[in-house]
């Protein structure tokens, strides 16, 4: 926890102050009063369940979320039968909204039993005016909406409402502002994400993000830097930087900055053992960027490139600004530069107007390729995109069919370049005891293959070399190596 601000020794009588992030601590001293009172009444802690949806992002978020909510008094538990409920909700695809709608039915008939509970809502798809429209009219036992360009703002949001009943909404359209030092916990002791950036300013013409992050706004190197530093003094030893198009990072800043350069900087700092960063838009991957990840000794040798498509056509329909041979001449400079770099990629297989010759594009690339994993997407019309207003929509049936038949190909293909590793020594990060069986422990290599060994859990936070043994498709099986 980077918090270091004493709670009780905030004033709370006097009015809050403007500036932040002041405000949210005298704001979190008033949350810690509540939460002493119901200490008081019910002679336990208050508790509080923060669900995530979605990517990275969104994870780190939900942990500034948890940091908050801990700082003031509540415990943090497993369960959705809590006396606080928060979801950080996620809106790419229409399935991501479906399962929040999904929990909230049952939330709902869970308050009916415990009308104090609180319930929450935040995250992407509360960006949207229609999921808006549709709380406001049918989910009225909701107690606190807020958007992606406030969430610094949720402790006064909090306590506004734990003070009132109904509904508290503050949604912004877009927002300039970076708040930094506010309170945040972490999931893990050893590695931890840290935003890089805010927002997307690509518009591809499938994606909902660029409207409901806004536009790409990038933090100030020594924030990042002093974030790290103080990651790196409290035993973190990777750090993942997060960002939706982190190549174009520091563009906007008053000074600019290539990511590149922020790379060699943090790969300065003393303690950080391996660098992750995600993710990388093609289009702005630079030569520079190429030439530290060869030289890097910090810098992991995987890279999440997405694809989208391998058609060219396609991929001018979806604003990507490549296309196929470009993708491709690109993949080869990186492999030359970083020899056993892993690659994996995000592909959406039925984007409107998709024939089966440019489906056969992107299997030909991803045979080129030979991606370690791929996440494979079926197109999802998102309301107010570009490709949500074309009228040829593939139809189901012949997305279902490419969709299993790509599937396949990526499996095949990740299987293949998993199984050539078999027999090498690798340095392995240990995250945990293996949860299926005890006397086994789990790693994560640089190129992001997992393995399983036996081990106890003091290794968990080290890296130590493992041999590994067996290949299993997406996971090995290994053993301790000298
Ligand atoms: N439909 C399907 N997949 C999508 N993605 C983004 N928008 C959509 C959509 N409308 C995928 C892209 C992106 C990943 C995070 O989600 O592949 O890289
Ligand atoms: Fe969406 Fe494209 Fe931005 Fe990624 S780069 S978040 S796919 S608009």
């Amino acid at each position: 926890m980077l918090n270091t601000i004493d709670l009780d020794k905030i004033d709370v009588t006097s009015a809050p102050p403007q500036e932040e992030p002041g405000r949210q601590y005298y704001f979190m001293a008033k949350c810690r009063q509540y939460t002493k009172r119901f200490v008081a009444e019910h002679g336990r802690c208050p508790t509080a369940h923060v669900q995530n949806y979605g990517c990275q992002m969104n994870a780190r978020d939900s942990e500034k979320l948890t940091g908050i909510l801990e700082s003031v008094g509540y415990e943090i538990t497993d369960t959705e039968e809590a006396d606080f409920v928060i979801y950080n909700t996620c809106t790419v695809r229409e399935n991501a909204n479906n399962k929040v709608w999904g929990r909230l039915g049952y939330l709902g008939a869970y308050k009916k039993k415990h009308p104090q509970m609180k319930i929450a809502l935040c995250g992407c798809m509360m960006q949207e005016a229609e999921v808006l429209e549709k709380l406001k009219k049918s989910y009225r036992y909701v107690n606190l909406v807020f958007g992606t360009h406030n969430i610094y703002k949720f402790a006064e949001l909090l306590c506004t409402a734990l003070a009132q009943e109904g509904m508290v909404i503050d949604v912004w359209e877009d927002t300039d502002k970076i708040v930094e030092d506010l309170p945040m916990e972490r999931k893990y002791a050893f590695k931890s994400g840290v935003n890089i950036m805010f927002g997307c300013n690509n518009f591809c013409s499938y994606c909902i993000v660029p409207y409901v992050r806004g536009r790409e706004r990038s933090r100030r190197p020594q924030d990042i830097l002093r974030e790290i530093e103080r990651l790196a003094a409290d035993g973190v030893v990777e750090i993942m930087l997060l960002g939706q198009n982190v190549n174009s990072y520091g563009k906007n800043l008053e000074k600019p900055m290539t990511f590149a350069r922020l790379l060699s900087e943090i790969e300065q700092i003393e303690g950080i053992r391996r660098i992750r960063f995600m993710t990388s838009h093609p289009k702005d991957l630079s030569d520079e960027l190429i030439e530290v990840m060869g030289k890097s000794k910090k810098i992991c040798n995987h890279l999440h490139l997405p694809l989208q498509s391998g058609s060219s056509r396609i991929l001018k329909e979806m604003n990507r600004q490549y296309d196929k041979e470009q993708y491709l001449a690109l993949v080869g400079k990186i492999r030359k530069a970083v020899p056993d770099i892993a690659l994996t990629t995000d592909i959406i297989v039925g984007f409107p107007g998709e024939t089966e010759e440019d489906f056969s594009e992107t299997m030909d690339v991803v045979r080129q390729v030979g991606y370690e994993s791929a996440f494979t997407f079926i197109y999802s019309k998102r309301t107010g995109t570009p490709a949500a207003a074309k009228q040829d929509q593939v139809p189901e049936e012949v997305v279902k069919d490419r969709f299993d038949r790509l599937l396949k190909e990526v499996q095949e293909c990740a299987f293949r370049r998993a199984e050539a590793l078999t027999g090498r020594t690798e340095e392995v990060l240990v995250e945990e005891v293996n949860s299926q069986d005890c006397s086994l422990v789990s790693g994560r290599m640089g190129n992001n293959f997992i393995v399983h060994f036996p081990g106890g859990k003091e290794l968990i936070g080290t890296i130590v070399n493992v041999r590994l043994k067996e290949c299993k498709g997406f996971y090995f099986y290994g053993e301790l190596a000298e």
